[in-house]
């Protein structure tokens, strides 16, 4: 009988192996609207955007096999579930602190309230989620209601941020004290900040982490996600809709807010960071067609980074924003606190930096923020 367990949760865990490292987003496809239509702005003719370029960034590769895996997922309803799979996934939301010994157990098991509510509440989650991703250009103008305000009640935007990335470039550096100096400091993916203070700062006001993070030490007891403490919030954008159970797993144990980015937030981000990545192609490989962008890049699993997305929400909640450890150097570590050698194929780096430049001298060079959003000024620091 146990030979036959096939546990939900390992059906989860094959989905997210099957990408572990994939953090896509799907995007609606947009037709033939015009450049302007597609920026929802009079920005793009002012700008004159490539339209042929904008269309291609606005244009998901992976949309139908992400539909299809909120549907998979949202269809293991609890009353179709196989019992075996029910049992693991109740034992998952328990943190495998109770054992059944034998099918009585096991029957209570599937009948309990607590894994019950856990389940309706991964359904609920993921399905509001689904619901939402849909384009919208004014989203920036949204951040401190979604983000800020449940963070500390306060509509008032944050006088000045820090966000910290993990280039090694930080290594050597010197910018701790003043990125402590800072009214608030965005740290990525739990980068480990002991042993670095007087180059990175010690100071965490939110930390900002995709969820294939969250869900790798969601996977312990207790949920070992708060290397800043219990008190620091955490700010999450899911690259796996499987990851809501890490969620609410941790969730249920972190005393600060921990809260899922908005996805169309996230969409946003997704256009940014692929429109850059495309344009930059077409820069540097002279008489290469777009249709070659996909292969040369990951294709569907191609993703923008946590950085670039932290960066687009302290533009959002933040009267100033400076840029720590984004960059690299051939002297320099990947990351400041691992070994890792290779940078991940699925991010394109120098596209992303172009961004940033455009962000501290030329702002209207962005395409799809919408014209009312006012731009903080921005600053990087080597
Ligand atoms: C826009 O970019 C595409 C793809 O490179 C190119 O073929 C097209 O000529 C460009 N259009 C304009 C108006 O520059
Ligand atoms: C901020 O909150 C106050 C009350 O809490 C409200 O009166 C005000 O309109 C809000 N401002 C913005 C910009 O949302
Ligand atoms: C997350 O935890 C907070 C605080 O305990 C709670 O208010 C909120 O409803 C939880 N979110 C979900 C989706 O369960």
């Amino acid at each position: 009988m146990k030979g036959s367990i096939r546990p939900l949760i390992s059906i989860l865990f094959l989905i997210a192996l099957a990408t572990t490292l994939s953090c896509r987003i799907f995007i609606g496809r947009r037709g033939q609207h015009t450049a302007a239509a597609e920026l929802g702005s009079n920005r793009a003719l002012i700008q004159n955007f490539n339209s042929t370029l904008l269309k291609f960034a606005a244009i998901d590769i992976g949309e139908e096999k992400s539909k299809l895996e909120i549907d998979q997922l949202l269809e293991l309803n609890f009353g179709s579930l196989g019992r075996y799979k029910a049992y693991a996934a109740w034992r998952r939301f328990n943190e495998h602190d109770v054992k059944p010994r034998n099918s009585k157990g096991f029957s209570e098991m599937l009948r309990s309230p607590k894994f019950h509510r856990y389940w309706l509440d991964f359904r609920r989650n993921l399905q509001d989620w689904a619901r939402k991703k849909m384009f919208q250009p004014d989203i920036m103008m949204d951040l401190v209601r979604l983000v800020k305000v449940p963070i500390d009640r306060s509509n008032r935007t944050y006088k000045s941020c820090a966000v910290v990335g993990n280039s090694g470039i930080l290594l050597n550096s010197r910018h701790g004290k003043s990125i402590d100096d800072h009214e608030v400091v965005i740290r990525l993916n739990n980068a480990r900040i002991e042993g670095f203070e007087k180059h990175v700062g010690s100071k965490t006001s939110i930390s900002f982490v995709n969820s294939n993070v969250l869900h790798l030490c969601a996977m312990r007891k207790g949920c070992l996600c708060h290397p800043y403490g219990y008190n620091v919030p955490i700010v999450m954008y899911i690259c796996q809709p499987v990851h809501f159970v890490d969620y609410l797993l941790c969730n249920a144990s972190h005393k600060a807010p921990l809260l899922v980015t908005d996805p169309r937030f996230d969409l946003l981000c997704a256009r940014i960071g692929k429109y850059y990545s495309a344009k930059r192609f077409l820069e540097e490989t002279a008489g290469k067609s777009l249709g070659e962008w996909g292969p040369t890049h990951d294709g569907s699993m191609f993703h923008y980074s946590s950085g670039l997305q932290a960066v687009m929400l302290a533009l959002g909640i933040c009267d100033r924003v400076s840029m720590f450890g984004f960059g690299k150097s051939t002297s320099a570590k990947h990351h400041y606190h691992t070994n890792q050698k290779g940078e991940l194929r699925l991010h394109d780096y120098e596209a992303e930096y172009e961004f940033y430049r455009d962000l501290v001298k030329n702002p209207h060079a962005i395409p799809f923020i919408s014209d009312e959003f006012k731009f903080p000024p921005v600053v990087i620091y080597q």
